[in-house]
C-alpha cells in the first residue's frame, strides 16, 4: 500500500494542515479500535495499559536517541513543562529565563508564572521573520538558569540555529529546553548530538497521532538534581505503593509525570511513531524540502509574499505567506477542498510525507485564484 493510500482524507481533500494536526492514517485508526477491543474484552486491564505506556516511552525515545528511563509520558506539554519549571530553583542569583519571541504561548505562560518563585523572564526579540543568533548571545548570561527556545517557530515556520544557541546557553552554564513540537517528525533530532537538557514535543502534529499525549526527554544526570512539585502518584518510585504520607519520586525522568496516563491516546501515540520509524526521517526530510521548496518557488514566482525564510535550512516544514484577510483566505480554499490553517496575517501551509507536487499546483492555482487575499 502506498503512503498516500494510509491517509483516507487524501481521496477528498488536499490536507496541507500537519502543523495543527497530522492527517488521521488506518494505522492510527486501528490502534484506536485496538483499544477499544482490549477494552472490551479485557475488561480492566491494567497490565496491558501500563506496558503500552512503556512502549510509547520507548517509542519516543528511539524517536530523539534518548533511553527509555529519560523521558516522561505527559498528557501535554504544558504539564510537562509546568513540572519541569516546578523543579528549578530561581531563589539565588541564578533566576534568569531567557525565551525566545517565537516560542508558543504555553511556553511564555509557563516560565511567567515563576515569576511568583523569583523568576526573572527575558525575551528575545525577533527581527522580522527570524531571530539572530547574536542576540541570544546578548541575552544570556551567568544569572541565566534555563535558555527556552523552539526549535521551529509555529507562526511563521522560522528555524532557530538550535545548535548554535545550546553552545552559548551551555558556555554560561545555563540549561536549554528545546520545544520540538513543530519540528518532531519531520527531520532527524538526536538528543545527544544536540547536546540538550530537555526536549518536549508531542503526538499530534507531524507524528500523525492525537492530542492527548506529550514527552519531556530530561537529560540523566539531571534527573536526581531535579524534584518536581507538580506531580502525581505516576511519578513515584513505586507507583502502586499508594503512600499517601510521603512523596518519594522515581529515580527515573518517570518523576516528570503526573496521574493515569492518557491510555487512548498512547495506541494511537505509538502507531505514529511506528509509521514515521518505517517510512524513515531521512526519506521524510528530502521530501519535505522537495515540497516546502516548490511551494516557495510557486508562490515567489506569482509575487506572492513570503513569510518563512527562503533558506531550506531556516525553516521547518511549515511554509507561510502573508495575506491581507488570511480567515477569509482560509475560507476560500476550504471551499475548494484545501485544508491549511492561519496565525496572525499568515497563511501556514505544512506538508508532510503524504503530500506530492500535485497538491502544490492545486494550492498554487487556488492561491491565484483568490491573489487579491494575499499580499
Ligand atoms: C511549538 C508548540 N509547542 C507547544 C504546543 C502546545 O502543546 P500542548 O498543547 O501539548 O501543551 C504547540 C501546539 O500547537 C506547539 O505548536
Amino acid at each position: 500500500m502506498s503512503i498516500r493510500d494510509r491517509f483516507p482524507i487524501l481521496q477528498k481533500k488536499v490536507y496541507l494542515n500537519s502543523c495543527s494536526q497530522g492527517a488521521l492514517s488506518i494505522d492510527v485508526r486501528q490502534a484506536y479500535e485496538a483499544y477499544l477491543r482490549d477494552w472490551d474484552e479485557k475488561g480492566s486491564p491494567w497490565e496491558v495499559w501500563v506496558e503500552r505506556g512503556e512502549a510509547a516511552r520507548q517509542a519516543f525515545a528511539g524517536l530523539v536517541n534518548a533511553e527509555p528511563d529519560e523521558v516522561a509520558v505527559c498528557t501535554s506539554v504544558s504539564a510537562g513543562v509546568s513540572a519541569l519549571a516546578s523543579a528549578l530553583d530561581f531563589s539565588g542569583e541564578r533566576n534568569k529565563v531567557v525565551i525566545s519571541d517565537f516560542e508558543f504561548p504555553t511556553i511564555g505562560q509557563i516560565w511567567h508564572a515563576q515569576e511568583k518563585r523569583g523568576a526573572k523572564v527575558v525575551h528575545v526579540p525577533a527581527a522580522g521573520n527570524i531571530i539572530p543568533t547574536e542576540r541570544f548571545a546578548e541575552a544570556i548570561d551567568e544569572r541565566t538558569k534555563i535558555v527556552s527556545i523552539t526549535h521551529i517557530c509555529y507562526r511563521n515556520g522560522s528555524r532557530l540555529d538550535v545548535p548554535a544557541i545550546i553552545e552559548l546557553a551551555h558556555q554560561k552554564g545555563a540549561l536549554v529546553l528545546l520545544d520540538s513540537y513543530q519540528a518532531l517528525g519531520t527531520f532527524q533530532i538526536d538528543v545527544k548530538t544536540l547536546n540538550v537538557d530537555f526536549l518536549a514535543g508531542g503526538t499530534l502534529k507531524y507524528l500523525l497521532a492525537s492530542s492527548g499525549l506529550a514527552y519531556l526527554y530530561v537529560r540523566q544526570n539531571l534527573i536526581p538534581t531535579l524534584q518536581p512539585t507538580s506531580l502525581g502518584w505516576f511519578s513515584q518510585a513505586n507507583i502502586f505503593a499508594m503512600d499517601s504520607y510521603a512523596n518519594t519520586p522515581s529515580p527515573t525522568a518517570r518523576r516528570f509525570e503526573a496521574g493515569s496516563p492518557p491510555v487512548p491516546n498512547i495506541y494511537a501515540g505509538v502507531a505514529g511513531i511506528n509509521l514515521i520509524q518505517s517510512i524513515g526521517l531521512g526519506k521524510i526530510e528530502v521530501h519535505l524540502r522537495d515540497i516546502t521548496g516548490a511551494i516557495k518557488e510557486g508562490a515567489m514566482q506569482r509575487g506572492f509574499t513570503l513569510v518563512s525564510p527562503v533558506d531550506p535550512a531556516r525553516h521547518g516544514a511549515l511554509i507561510t505567506l502573508r495575506s491581507h484577510d488570511v480567515t477569509q483566505l482560509v475560507k476560500r480554499l476550504e471551499e475548494d477542498g484545501i485544508i491549511t490553517s492561519s496565525r496572525d496575517d499568515n497563511l501556514r501551509i505544512s506538508p508532510h510525507i503524504y503530500n506530492n507536487l500535485a497538491d502544490v499546483d492545486r494550492l498554487l492555482d487556488c492561491l491565484t485564484k483568490h491573489r487579491e487575499l494575499l499580499v
